[in-house]
């Protein structure tokens, strides 16, 4: 049975009638730009054709009823208890029930109305596995929300609500790339977004060159604190360099030439983290411009430099992603191959010529399975557009 079907009619089962919408939000893959939104840099994300979906109408009270499919769990909050973190027994509302009152939070701090609602909602997009599953619940409530408080924003600034949840109310620093191509996404294309401004336009993808996403199937767990751990270092990275270059607000304005001048004033740790970003940032920069030139072999040698930066500079890897990337580059057809999202675990991103993507599949699948005992999954997958709602 299809998400849409199971929703429906867990929804119908639960709350005695048909909803009366459905919102859609997709997870994410990103091309090239990785931990870079959080130093103000530039990111070439695209949404996926995986999303998290939200049966709903409006409730009769004042409190939200949410049923996570997925998870067999159910949570009613409303704007006073979120301020607690609570449901409306006073228990602490649990992780995933912080994502949905998170946005929900956010929204009320900006002015912007959450009426209550009744919901059931269940994703495709797996969880844990670097794909933004927890954007695409953040922003499916996002646009719940904006249906039934007869509000509207545009897109760009339903990722801002998100992000503040995400930040300040779920507590991972991230940045904003992953509710901003969740909310924004265009069908086949990639979207190349300035972190710092939040400009941001589409690009194509090299002609037929596919996107193919394997699932190590590795879940990542340091996730929480060695994220954050990688955001401070990069803070305590501009921290240093601002004696030597005072006009610097993030490492989005170190040029690598000037980082390779002071890069020896810094811990060496601290080193490592700053190269790659700074060069990461110059990387994607230049990997829109082959893009452009429909250069797929440029821009697939830039995902591979980057895996090798993501391993052993920012330290994020693990040797069940190394093992998948090197298989993938090493295979025909494949432009480029490197880990994507936060890392510690989940999917590797490959750019694969059109005519090769059966038998990369195929081979990857095998001598991953070989390598590691561990049984992959691989998918083709299409650029989807952002965040909506439809008539249940
Ligand atoms: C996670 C975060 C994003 C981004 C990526 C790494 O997905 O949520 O903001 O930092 O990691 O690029």
């Amino acid at each position: 049975m299809d998400l849409r079907q199971r929703v429906f009619e867990v929804f119908h089962q639960r709350f005695g009638e048909d909803p009366e919408f459905f919102a859609r939000a997709p997870g994410r893959v990103n091309l090239l730009g990785e931990h870079v939104d959080y130093n103000e840099g530039f990111v070439l994300p695209a949404a996926i054709n995986w999303d998290t979906l939200v049966a709903f109408r409006r409730s009769r009270s004042l409190h939200s009823t949410l049923l996570a499919l997925d998870l067999g769990e159910e949570t009613s909050f409303d704007c006073q208890t979120v301020l607690d973190r609570q449901d409306i027994t006073g228990a602490e509302l649990s992780v995933w029930a912080r994502y949905p009152a998170g946005v929900m939070w956010s929204m009320n701090t900006a002015g912007l109305d959450t009426p209550g609602m009744e919901a059931v909602f269940a994703s495709d997009v797996p969880r844990g596995a670097g794909l933004s599953s927890s954007a695409s619940v953040e922003m499916a409530f996002g646009v719940a929300w904006e249906k039934l408080g007869s509000w509207t924003v545009a897109p760009i600034q339903l990722a801002q609500i998100g992000l503040k949840a995400e930040n300040q109310y779920v507590g991972v620093h991230c940045g904003i790339m992953d509710q901003f191509a969740s909310a924004c996404g265009v069908k086949d294309r990639l979207l190349y977004l300035d972190c710092r401004s939040l400009e941001w336009r589409t690009v194509y993808l090299p002609e037929k060159a596919f996107i193919v996403i394997a699932d190590t199937s590795v879940r990542r767990s340091l996730t929480g604190s060695g994220y954050n751990e990688r955001h401070a270092a990069c803070e305590e990275a501009v921290r240093i360099l601002q004696d030597y270059l005072p006009g610097i607000r993030a490492l989005r304005d170190v040029r690598v030439n000037e980082f390779r001048r002071y890069a020896g004033h810094l811990p060496v740790i601290v080193a490592k983290r700053a190269q790659h970003i700074v060069e990461e940032i110059a990387r994607t920069e230049q990997a829109v411009e082959l893009l452009e030139k429909n250069d797929a072999v440029g821009f697939g040698a830039l995902m591979n430099v980057c895996h090798t930066s993501l391993r052993d500079l920012y330290e994020v890897s693990c040797p069940e992603l190394n093992t998948m990337a090197a298989l993938a580059q090493s295979l025909p057809g494949c432009y480029g191959a490197r880990l994507t999202g936060a890392g510690f675990g989940g999917c590797t991103v490959n750019l694969v010529a059109g005519e090769a993507v059966e038998t990369f599949s195929r081979d990857l699948s095998a001598g991953y399975t070989q390598e590691t005992g561990l049984k992959p999954e691989i998918y083709v997958c299409r650029a989807a557009d952002g965040a909506g709602v439809e008539k249940g």
